[in-house]
């Protein structure tokens, strides 16, 4: 056994966990708070030598030849191996405690100088975050070792440095024993990767500090300490100023040695179950509206700088989250100092995922039952290495208020290490929640505090826990809305389910960013790198693109999160204040009445409703204003001037009338086609295709192929189960087919102004999916009316439809577009909110989403009108959905890279019947049935003009 697959050696030398801090040399400094100021700091990140090894045992005892590399950093990002992405499976066989012989080795070295007030005081070195392991050298004499990537290792160099000049070589291994926790879902990556710095202590330094808070009181470990607040010093706390993530107000803790200054900011408040089971923060009922957080860039892999951090945060403020799981592992003190600051109720994890046991023996298999002894959760030997990471956790982060629950790790199993965790967690730390996903998937409950749940659909959570009287907990869903490609589109469903028991305190949405690694200008994923066994793109599945731009599936859960809600009933408004701290006269509010996308009164509004309540508000001018096709009403909420969020009314939804003339009976034909030329618009149907082939306005042709009814839609990442049942896939031949899609006419007959066929659509090699009369109106002012009447035909293959209806193909100019509908971003009959119906210009290639991997993209619900640049028009009865597109949905279909996608040079419209919703299928429940494409008859009609 080598040493690094020892489970009695997780560590050597390493100094017991305290909490992060960082000792100042002057009070002022202490406060203020940068940690770069402090002289007894030395941050040693920077240019590093370094040589990279395939085998560990090929390292020299003398490296002459170095290469370097920046620290920190993940070396796959600069060159050295490979980048391999794998979800559940380990990346090696598993057969632990050991690892794989061939074990790649990164040598890192530095320098670094003592001076003469440092080298009389004693010297310790930080590793934030290393991985796998790291062994340290000082000077070439061997310092110590240690494991757990996402912790913090700190060593105390004293009697191997000296003043001046000093040599540290760390060697790194890619994999070692406590890798078989580490099986997050994730791009694996080494080196280290987080912040490397020194510290200069006192002699008899404090070593740990604990901070803790109510209420009443700050609660603080050490005998020589002083409070501050915002203003100065505190004398005393009769009036306390509670931090709650709305209102994240800290106070400092100064704590004095000798020479040193420790600040440790703490926020007073508590957190409690309430008999409804409800979450309360200083007895207030919270709900929490969050997303999970991964460590990762698409430049720098795991490394993460703290603006890059910061970045992230202010940008799920913007987003309206108030939540973050550190998805799966400890984030850096640092994003946990900021979370303190910004205010974000925080799941902190703790580094450990054994998640690829379910694959051991090929099947994946939880094992309820079954040999649960061979899971590392109940081998004795390993409790040591699961308690370890929960302690080094809990002991780094115990000061910070923004954490609310301790979470155990993820998908591991559920055994006894687990239970002692827990114990260890609670004898510890009384005052925050614990988090156990394992326990709850099995079934274990009252080991944690919560019942939390991954990707239950709506009703199940209902049915199976929130209405089961038996569980006296407060239910939370750790992961939900699985938010990869397009979507996810079922947010806004969870949330009602929330607003409606004050026992489902929330969760947090799958997963805040993407997860790709950028080669020229293309996001890659799993399987573009040789990796043998992968999981594809499924790590791209991020509410926000890598880049951090938002998508419409962030601005859908944006709206969904947002901290009012607003009714129309009888002429008033009645607006709720959601959040929970704050009242809404903070905010400045703005109400905008529209007729037909045009702005007909506006004004701004101060409304003062305390949290939870309900306000009924006068609107201040006349609705009744005359429209052709609606009376909107939308009532905006502004903080600082940034669009918080907005709720729309619809006052008035009106059918657009066409202006039809007289029945167009003057329909000629020959052996092909048959026409109707009323002047300036004339069309040709063709007999063989069923459909038109010339739409001619003023002798301009409007079209580059026959018009056809069709059924595809390139699947969405959250369609990935379903299209297997949708179309044809190489390695798949399940499907109905839609995508070879055959439009069948049985025959046509003119009758008055009308032509009518009776047809069907089929994919190839399958029984129609759908039959149809379709009748054709045309009239004197040159307008069609196209009237479908369908019947989609049970099949036990296919529960639901991708879309139904019209494809036209213009001609390459004829990319923009005007329409009243919803807009401006993409929308779909699921995910909307983010949406409103307006008057909106845009063109096929603004209408384009560069989704990783690409797909559906674009739609538009609820349209009355479009209107194309050369003058085709649209006219909804009442209403289409409408897609604009440079692509064909076959391009976006077989494409997997945004690189590999070409524009077919032409103009592809939709106007469809509908098109199914989004959901969050790739990882969640299927799509509600509300929201789908369904079986029977059904009946669409629209106007060509
Ligand atoms: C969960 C897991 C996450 C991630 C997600 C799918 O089961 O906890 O880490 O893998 O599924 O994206
Ligand atoms: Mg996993």
């Amino acid at each position: 056994m080598r040493f690094y697959e020892d489970l009695t050696k997780l560590s050597e030398n390493r100094q017991s966990q305290r909490a992060y801090y960082i000792p100042y040399d002057s009070l002022e400094k202490a406060l203020k708070g940068d940690r770069r100021q402090s002289k007894f700091y030395n941050l040693l990140n920077g240019e590093w030598s370094f040589k990279f090894f395939e085998h560990d045992i090929d390292v020299p005892d003398e490296i002459t030849d170095w290469d370097s590399i920046p620290v920190p950093s993940c070396w796959q990002m600069h060159g050295y191996e490979k980048h391999h992405y794998t979800n559940i499976n380990y990346p090696y066989p598993v057969d632990p405690p050991y690892v794989p012989d061939e074990n790649p080795c990164g040598v890192y070295q530095t320098t670094f100088t003592i001076d003469d007030m440092w080298a009389k005081r004693e010297t310790f070195i930080v590793f934030e975050g290393v991985c796998s392991c790291v062994i340290l050298y000082i000077n070439g004499e061997y310092v110590g070792y240690s494991q757990g990537s996402h912790l913090q290792a700190e060593f105390d160099i004293s009697k191997f440095v000296k003043e001046g000049e000093n040599i540290l070589t760390a060697k790194v291994l890619k994999w070692c024993v406590g890798s078989y926790l580490e099986d997050q879902d994730f791009l694996r990556m080494n080196g280290i990767f987080r912040d490397v710095y020194l510290l200069s202590r006192e002699a008899g330094h404090i070593e740990d500090i604990d901070v803790s808070a109510d209420c009443k009181n700050i609660y603080v470990s050490c005998s020589d300490f002083e409070i501050y607040d915002m203003d100065g010093k505190v004398a005393d706390l009769d009036e306390p100023k509670l931090w709650t993530a709305e209102t994240p107000y800290l106070y400092t803790v100064v704590v004095k040695g000798e020479t040193e200054y420790i600040p440790v900011r703490v926020g007073m408040r508590e957190i409690k179950i309430s008999d409804k089971y409800e979450l309360l923060i200083n007895g207030t009922s919270v709900k929490l509206k969050g997303v999970n957080h991964h460590d990762t860039h698409a430049f720098k892999g795991y490394t993460m700088s703290d603006e890059d951090l910061r970045y992230d945060l202010e940008r799920m403020k913007e987003l309206n989250i108030n939540t973050v799981r550190t998805a799966h592992y400890p984030p850096t003190s640092e994003f946990l100092n900021m979370c303190d600051e910004m205010g974000f109720y925080v799941i902190d994890e703790t580094d450990l995922e054994t998640h690829g046991f379910v694959c051991r023996n090929t099947l994946y298999n939880w094992d309820d039952t079954t040999c649960p002894e061979e899971w590392l959760h109940s081998q004795p030997e390993w409790e040591v290495a699961f308690v370890e990471r929960a302690v080094r956790m809990v002991e780094r982060d115990k000061n910070h208020p923004c954490i609310i629950m301790w979470s155990t790790g993820n998908e591991s199993g559920h055994g006894p290490n687990h239970k002692k965790m827990v114990e260890w967690i609670r004898n510890r730390d009384e005052s925050r929640l614990i988090h156990c996903e394992d326990a709850s998937r099995h079934d274990v409950h009252g080991v944690s505090d919560v019942v939390s749940l991954m990707y239950i659909g709506t009703e199940a959570i209902q049915t199976d826990y929130i209405n089961n009287e038996e569980l006296k907990y407060p239910i939370f869903l750790c992961e939900f809305s699985h938010a990869m490609g397009n979507g996810p589109g079922d947010v806004h469903d969870y949330m009602e389910v929330m607003y409606q028991y004050p026992k489902f305190i929330g969760g947090c949405i799958w997963e805040w960013a993407d997860h790709t690694v950028v080669e020229d200008g293309v996001p890659k994923y799993g399987g573009d790198f040789g990796e043998r066994i992968h999981d594809v793109n499924f790590c791209c599945d991020g509410l926000v693109f890598y880049d951090r731009r938002f998508k419409a599936g962030s601005l859908n859960a944006k709206y969904s999160f947002q901290y009012f809600a607003s009714e129309y009933k009888d002429g008033k408004l009645y607006v709720t204040n959601l959040y929970d701290f704050t009242n809404l006269d903070k905010y400045t509010f703005k109400l905008v009445l529209e007729a037909d996308g045009k702005v007909a009164a506006e004004t701004e509004l101060k409304l003062s409703v305390e949290p939870h309540k309900t306000l009924e508000v006068e609107i201040p001018f006349d609705l009744n204003v005359a429209a052709e096709m609606g009376v909107y009403l939308t009532l905006y909420q502004y903080d600082n001037g940034y669009e918080r969020g907005f709720v729309q009314h619809e006052i008035e939804a009106k059918s657009l009338t066409v202006a039809e003339g007289e029945p167009f009976t003057d329909i000629t034909e020959d052996d092909k086609f048959i026409y109707a030329d009323m002047g300036e618009t004339s069309y040709t149907f063709s007999k063989l295709y069923g459909n038109f082939v010339s739409i001619k306005k003023n002798g301009r042709e409007m079209l580059d192929a026959p018009v056809k009814l069709t059924a595809w839609r390139a699947p969405t990442d959250n369609d990935r189960r379903i299209k297997y049942n949708w179309g044809v896939f190489e390695d798949n031949l399940s499907g109905v087919n839609l995508n070879v899609l055959f439009n069948k006419m049985y025959s046509y007959k003119i009758v008055d102004n009308k032509i009518i066929v009776e047809g069907n659509i089929a994919g190839i090699s399958r029984m129609p999916v759908m039959y149809h009369t379709t009748t054709y109106e045309f009239f004197t002012s040159g307008a069609v009316k196209v009237t479908v009447d369908g019947d989609f035909k049970e099949n036990i293959k296919c529960s639901y439809y991708p879309r139904l209806g019209y494809e036209f193909t213009l001609a390459k100019d004829n990319d923009s577009f005007t329409y009243y509908g919803m807009g401006e971003m993409e929308n779909y009959c699921d995910m909307h909110y983010h949406t409103k119906m307006g008057l909106y210009n845009s063109t096929a290639a603004d209408e384009y989403v560069d989704y990783i991997m690409p797909q559906e993209h674009g739609n538009h619900t609820k349209t009355k009108k479009l209107t194309m640049g050369c003058g085709l028009e649209f006219v909804g009865v009442p209403e289409f959905e409408f897609n604009v597109s440079q692509y064909t949905s076959d391009e976006l279909t077989y494409a997997k890279h945004i690189d590999e996608i070409k524009p077919n040079g032409k103009t592809n419209l939709r106007i469809d019947y509908k098109v199914s919703g989004i959901g969050s299928g790739s990882c969640g429940p299927a799509l509600l049935p509300k929201y789908q494409l369904g079986k029977g008859k059904f009946n669409f009609s629209f106007y060509i003009k």
